[in-house]
């Protein structure tokens, strides 16, 4: 069953086409870069991503939060591959449903409306899981994993894009700053957590890269574009929203610069025969 919680989070910020959305993304990414992504990835990562999973034709790729789409009919359009879309918010899913449509896809690409803590997937369906900037909002992240692992099959890849983050317990305030609108959680962890997480839901790591200056790029490029766009902003989502996405960027941004935070892509590869320990 969907959270409804979950459902009620994101749902103006998927509304790409938005007034204030639209002038927003504009100033974030260069012509032809803005494909539908709402996280701070461009598409130098779906590109490597592809090359170094490596995600061919020949792949049912799974795509945990998918969002508004863009991201999973940009990976089926550079590698040829079948694309299945879970994501609890209706909006991002009407939004990530008609991308497709537009697309051109067909049968290649569905979105479905669930919740990756228990997907609608039987054992061993994928070939490919891949995430992009969702996990910081799970609390149960061991859980979720081991649900990855449970429908993948095996030898299937995990390519996992995740904020990481080194905040300690004094830190709350920070935090607080992080949870955007009220409703967006932070679990945060670090990247050793992260790969402790990962290994233990039943994968061997191959490869994690750290993101650092193009991270810290996206992240200025977003705040700067909703600064600039504040009063729009503030008209659709209320002034108090439009002051927190300004304080969620500013703060992100602090905690990069002093080296606390950074985007890690993992890549690994589900074992055979592992059963995950979800301790
Ligand atoms: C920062 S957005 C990233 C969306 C997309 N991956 C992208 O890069 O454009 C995080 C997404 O995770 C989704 N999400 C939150 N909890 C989830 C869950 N339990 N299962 C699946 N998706 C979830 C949110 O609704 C949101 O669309």
């Amino acid at each position: 069953m969907t959270d409804v919680s979950l459902d009620a989070r994101y749902r103006a910020l998927h509304r790409l086409d938005s007034a204030a959305n639209r002038l927003i993304r504009a100033d974030i990414w260069p012509e032809g870069d803005d494909f539908g992504q709402q996280s701070f990835i461009t598409p130098r990562y779906i590109d490597e991503i592809v090359r170094r999973s490596p995600i061919g034709a020949e792949d049912h790729v799974l795509d945990i939060g998918s969002g508004a789409g863009g991201p999973a009919v940009r990976l089926a359009e550079t590698a040829g591959c079948r694309v299945t879309g879970i994501e609890p918010n209706e909006v991002g899913v009407e939004v990530a449903r008609e991308l497709a449509r537009v697309a051109g896809l067909g049968e290649r690409v569905r979105f479905d409306r669930g919740d990756a803590r228990d997907l609608p997937y039987p054992d061993e369906a994928f070939d490919v899981a891949v995430s992009l900037n969702v996990l910081n909002v799970i609390e149960d992240k061991a859980g979720l994993l081991s649900e990855v692992r449970r429908a993948l099959r095996p030898g299937g890849r995990l390519v996992l894009l995740t904020g990481t983050f080194r905040l300690d317990a004094d830190d709350a305030e920070t935090r607080r700053r992080l949870t955007r609108q009220d409703t967006v959680p932070l679990f945060d962890d670090t990247a050793e957590g992260y790969r402790e997480l990962i290994e233990r839901a039943g994968f061997a790591i191959d490869e994690v890269t750290e993101y650092i200056a193009d991270f810290r790029r996206q992240i200025a490029r977003w705040g700067e574009a909703n600064r600039r766009h504040e009063g729009e902003l503030a008209a659709e989502q209320g002034p108090e929203a439009a002051a927190r996405h300004l304080d969620y960027f500013a703060t992100y941004l602090r905690l990069v610069e002093e080296g606390r935070a950074a985007n890690h892509l993992f890549l690994a590869t589900a074992a055979s025969g592992v059963t995950p320990d979800r301790g």
